[in-house]
């Protein structure tokens, strides 16, 4: 049984309630982030509280607790729960008003509602899948256009994840305007000659915390980086590819769209900044 944290306190997860009013639960009106735990410490924990306060500064939400709060709560969820390798969830809405309303209500008579729990997954950093890599699919990129604010409408990502089930593959490459935006929950990249390619940020993509630290890291071992949009069929041509997000690090993608990419195995870049990222990210985790 989970300790979870809701609105101030500690409960077990069966004891945790929000209202039936809640905007998050009727209209999708609320942020989250998922913070990974490696030995007990939390992976770029201030990189995810910044995005936090970005992501509720652009939907006009009140945080309801500060940055030094919001470690606290991390930490006190990761001590509760005994968590050594596993994510944290956080999720923050505008609150439960009195009724439905598609206008907002006012924050100072309605308070924004703050979750978070732990999952606990001891094979996070030593992932099986990561020594075989996996495959994607690509489908229309259907979201809305600010894929920047970390919203909790995740329905078209959660089709997305189940077109890939049914292919037989393991997640979705987006496709917009002819290009590749992202992954339906992670950034997107294909290495060629030895260059790591992404799409630069804008409104199009999640900034992600973990994408930001491995362009770091890459530039830091002199890898070469180009942020741009690149084509499904430049990908299907690329020497490897690759993923990156909270909860899957760095991920090697050995096939898109039933091409096979290099030898079908995970690509040496991909595998080096995998170690780099968990190396470099144990180390700062606090
Ligand atoms: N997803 N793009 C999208 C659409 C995402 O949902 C995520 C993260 C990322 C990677 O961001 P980061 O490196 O900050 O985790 C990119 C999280 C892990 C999730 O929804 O579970």
């Amino acid at each position: 049984m989970r300790i979870v944290y809701v609105n101030g306190e500690y409960l077990p997860e069966n004891e945790a309630k929000i209202s039936i009013f809640d905007r998050g639960f009727l209209m999708a009106d609320g942020v989250y982030e998922v913070t990974s735990v490696l030995d007990g410490k939390l992976i770029d924990f201030a990189g995810h509280a910044t995005r936090l306060e970005r992501s509720l500064g652009e939907l006009e939400m009140a945080n309801p607790v500060s940055q030094d709060e919001l470690l606290t709560i991390h930490r006190e969820l990761v001590e509760r729960n005994g968590i050594d390798q596993g994510m944290i969830y956080l999720q923050i809405t505008r609150g439960a008003p009195a009724d439905r309303d598609f206008a907002f209500p006012d924050p100072d008579e309605t308070p924004s509602s703050i979750v978070l729990f732990t999952q606990n997954k001891p094979n996070l950093a030593d992932n099986p899948v990561a020594k075989k890599g996996i495959k994607v699919i690509s489908i229309d990129d259907l979201r809305w256009g600010r894929r920047d604010i970390k919203t909790v409408q995740l329905l078209y990502p959660s089709m997305g994840k189940m077109m890939a089930k049914k292919a037989g593959v393991d997640d979705a490459w987006l496709v917009e305007d002819g290009f590749v935006t992202e992954g339906t929950s992670n950034n997107a990249y294909i290495v060629k000659d030895g260059k790591i390619i992404t799409r630069e940020r804008s409104h199009d993509i999640l900034h992600g915390i973990t994408r930001a630290a491995v362009l770091r890291f890459a530039a830091e071992a002199q890898m070469q980086v180009e942020e741009r949009n690149f084509t499904v069929v430049e990908a299907q041509a690329a020497d490897e590819a690759f993923i990156t997000s909270a909860s899957t690090f760095v991920m090697p993608v050995i096939e898109i769209d039933g091409a096979e990419l290099g030898d079908g195995t995970p690509g040496p870049v991909a595998v080096r900044l995998r170690e780099i990222y968990l190396e470099e990210s144990r180390k700062a985790a606090v």
